[in-house]
């Protein structure tokens, strides 16, 4: 059994690396070559957290119809005491941590009990990583933050592996954005990185009525749509592109059958684009669409499946009242 380490008044470090990809992931000019010129268009939703995307997603979080942040901000907050209770961590290492806004549940658990975890957040996005980290530190002293800048679709096996019990968190249903085969390997990849005696906790929002899904991806504020529309300054900028975001509406809604909210950028008139650093030129009809997002809504049972095909057993499954979301603690078999 390892022992926990006393808090101490040695204040806290901060470091940041990047993280090598163990196969290299397509790039945003193959993504744009094969999902711009083929039917249907789609592009992955990784390009959306730009440092001004990641900044849309935070301010989203706070809109009152993005029911999905408080959500699971209360539960982790009711929860911490007795997720870390139950492992223990020396290390926690987040996913996709954005943010981080909700960890500090973890971290404020793990004060109560003197003991002193490292915090490695893990994104694509370095500013958001930078900002996040320096806010933790401020309120938490002792907290060494070591920011792990890298893209999850590139393989997980080169995030460091430091000794000691790990909790590894991927929360906020990021997962969501994962069709289930991309879910299943991510959860494997991370699945080959654990050790016996380390833990995993996943927050994943639940299939619930449409109309509440409805506003919660179609804010009054406009952020959303402002957040979808970002994808095509992101290509404007890196793809040397001529996208007019104005000819260009939000569009989100539930599909029922595949229990998913899907995010599209749909042309409002006729039009084309250049991307130079493709030499290509695109045309859209009027009413032609781009998927961008797909937001996967899960069901209790379909959660503990999910983890199971990619080799976890749950410990502790958590949920509101209302059944909003759900925060499910597994570990390894
Ligand atoms: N976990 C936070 C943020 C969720 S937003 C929360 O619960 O609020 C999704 C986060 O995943 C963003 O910060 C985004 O930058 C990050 N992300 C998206 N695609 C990624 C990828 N391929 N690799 C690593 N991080 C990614
Ligand atoms: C990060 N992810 C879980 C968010 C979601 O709800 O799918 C991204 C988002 N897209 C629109 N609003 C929020």
């Amino acid at each position: 059994m390892q022992t926990s380490r006393h808090i101490n008044n040695t204040p806290g470090k901060f470091t940041l690396r990047y993280v090598r990809s163990e196969r290299e992931p397509p790039s945003l000019a193959e993504d744009a070559r094969t999902g711009l010129l083929t039917r249907p268009r789609s592009l992955p939703p990784k390009y959306f957290y730009d440092g001004f995307g990641s900044e849309l997603f935070d301010r989203i979080c706070a809109t009152p119809e993005y029911y999905v942040t408080r959500t699971e901000d209360a539960l982790l907050a009711a929860r911490a005491e007795a997720i870390i209770g139950a492992s223990q961590p020396d290390h926690i290492l987040e996913l996709g941590s954005g943010a981080s806004r909700k960890t500090h549940h973890l971290l404020t658990a793990c004060e109560s009990r003197s003991m002193r975890c490292t915090y490695w957040p893990y994104d694509v996005c370095e500013s958001i990583l930078i900002q996040a980290g320096r806010r933790l530190m401020g309120a938490y002293r002792w907290l060494n933050v070591n920011a792990l800048v890298g893209d999850y679709h590139a393989g997980l096996m080169h995030l460091p592996s430091p000794p000691g019990r790990r909790l590894f968190a991927f929360l906020g249903s990021t997962i969501g954005n994962f069709d289930r085969p991309q879910a299943i390997a991510l959860l494997r990849e991370l699945h080959a990185k654990m050790r016996p005696g380390d833990s995993f906790l996943l927050g994943a929002d639940r299939v619930k009525e449409e109309f509440v899904l409805h506003a919660a991806y179609n804010d009054t504020a406009g952020l959303t749509a402002a957040f979808n529309l970002n994808l095509l300054r992101v290509i404007n900028r890196e793809l040397d592109a001529d996208f007019d975001l104005q000819g260009f509406e939000h569009r989100a809604l539930y599909n029922q059958d595949a229990q998913q909210v899907e995010m599209y950028l749909v042309a409002n008139r006729p039009q084309a684009a250049h991307l130079r650093a493709l030499n290509e030129m695109l045309s859209f009809e009027e009413g032609e669409r781009i998927l961008t997002e797909i937001s996967r809504k899960f069901t209790r049972g379909g959660l503990r499946t999910l983890l199971r095909d990619a080799g976890f057993e749950v410990t502790a499954q958590y949920e509101p009242q209302n059944c909003y979301f759900s925060l499910v603690l597994a570990r390894p078999i």
